[in-house]
């Protein structure tokens, strides 16, 4: 008789469960602070709170396919309708459904790094081969390469994926490079999950009218602060939503975090005060920070801050354990890279977690 192990499908073989330890830890011990994760500070606004309740009560009832919700999206994103949008159980549920679509085994996705994990995971998951390809790093900035992207594309290239902007780097590609990627025709992912805290006009949704290949991936973790609700969406020409829609495990997101979507998205004001708040947080970092001796520090777009003191001589992973011990504040690592051990990412918390973080790089830095 076979061993179970050899009916598995040979490239989920070996592949541990996805644990984010700096989140385990986080719960596990909810005095720390956390500023890792790109999360939002605030809780929910009162009406999406409201909706919460009320749906809680019809929690005995089969959602629909979210016709309303989705319509609303497509308002904001001036697209036709419901038809242009797929709604998931976050985004990361939506790069599943994208990539399952177009990726078969030994294929390849091409991404940015360094960027967002997710894309990794769920290129391995399906057998894929991931290409990545590195921002260059210059003049203190991380920059965008679209033609080290092109030049990486192969006959079995089947997804081409951007964060815009970037995590963790903070910065948006040019309107210009997105056109060169978009004009392959390859699938082409641009994961906007932070793009509410530049604004919409920074979007590239309108590359999804004129090329059917683009799609738009948007979440509802981050400026909307409702990451544990699980909420995401993508934006795309209908032809393209349909044929993916037609994978979709049906009912993915539930009645709650469907209707309690809605109400985020039609409460503007709370949006606007997290944004405002966000920004002007970004910037007093930035500013407090901004004398320190060989520290470099990216300009961010998104609710997090990339550093890196490898030219202060310090190491990022000192960085964090220094904050977590003394401060309480939990911080993300990030791998080395560029040669560098200088980097890690902070996510923007509270008002008083953000002078706590402030404080805390500079004793580190001043040590
Ligand atoms: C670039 C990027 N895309 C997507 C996500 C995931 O968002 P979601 O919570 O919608 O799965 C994150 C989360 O950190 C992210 O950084």
């Amino acid at each position: 008789m076979k061993q179970i192990q050899e009916y598995f499908v040979p490239w989920i073989k070996g592949i541990p469960m996805y644990i984010s330890s700096h989140l385990e830890l986080a719960w596990r011990e909810p005095q720390l602070h956390r500023m890792m994760s790109n999360e939002n500070p605030h809780e929910p606004s009162p009406k999406v709170y409201e909706a919460i309740v009320k749906y809680a009560k019809m929690a005995n009832r089969y959602p629909d396919q979210g016709l309303v919700v989705r319509g609303k999206i497509a308002e904001i994103n001036g697209l036709d309708g419901p038809g242009n949008v797929m709604i998931g159980n976050g985004s990361s549920e939506v790069f599943d459904m994208l990539f399952r679509c177009f990726l078969e085994p030994g294929q390849e996705v091409i991404q940015h790094t360094p960027c967002f994990g997710i894309y990794k995971l769920r290129c391995q998951i399906l057998g894929g081969k991931l290409v990545s390809v590195p921002m260059i790093y210059k003049d203190k900035q991380l920059l965008f390469d679209a033609d080290a992207v092109l030049k990486a594309v192969t006959e079995k290239t089947k997804i081409i994926v951007i964060a815009n902007p970037n995590n963790p780097t903070g910065n948006f590609m040019d309107a210009d490079s997105f056109i060169k990627i978009a004009e392959t025709g390859i699938p082409f992912v641009i994961d906007e999950a932070y793009v509410e805290y530049a604004g919409l006009e920074m979007s590239q949704v309108q590359l999804t009218k004129k090329y059917k290949n683009v799609m738009i991936t948007r979440t509802l973790s981050k400026a909307y602060g409702l990451a544990g609700m699980r909420f995401g969406y993508a934006l795309a020409d209908k032809d393209l939503i349909a044929q993916v829609s037609a994978t979709l495990i049906p009912w993915n997101v539930g009645t709650i975090p469907m209707w309690a979507a809605l109400a985020a998205l039609e409460d503007t004001e709370s949006l606007e005060k997290r944004r405002e708040f966000n920004n002007s947080e970004i910037k007093f970092i930035e500013n407090a920070l901004s004398n320190i001796p060989g520290l470099t520090i990216f300009r961010s777009y998104g609710n997090y801050m990339l550093f890196d003191g490898t030219d202060a001589g310090k190491v990022g992973d000192e960085m964090i354990a220094y904050a977590q011990k003394k401060k309480g504040l939990i911080l993300r690592p990030q791998a080395p890279m560029y040669g560098r051990n200088g980097f890690f990412r902070i996510t923007i918390g509270t008002k008083e977690e953000n002078r706590m973080l402030v404080e805390a790089v500079k004793e580190f830095f001043a040590q």
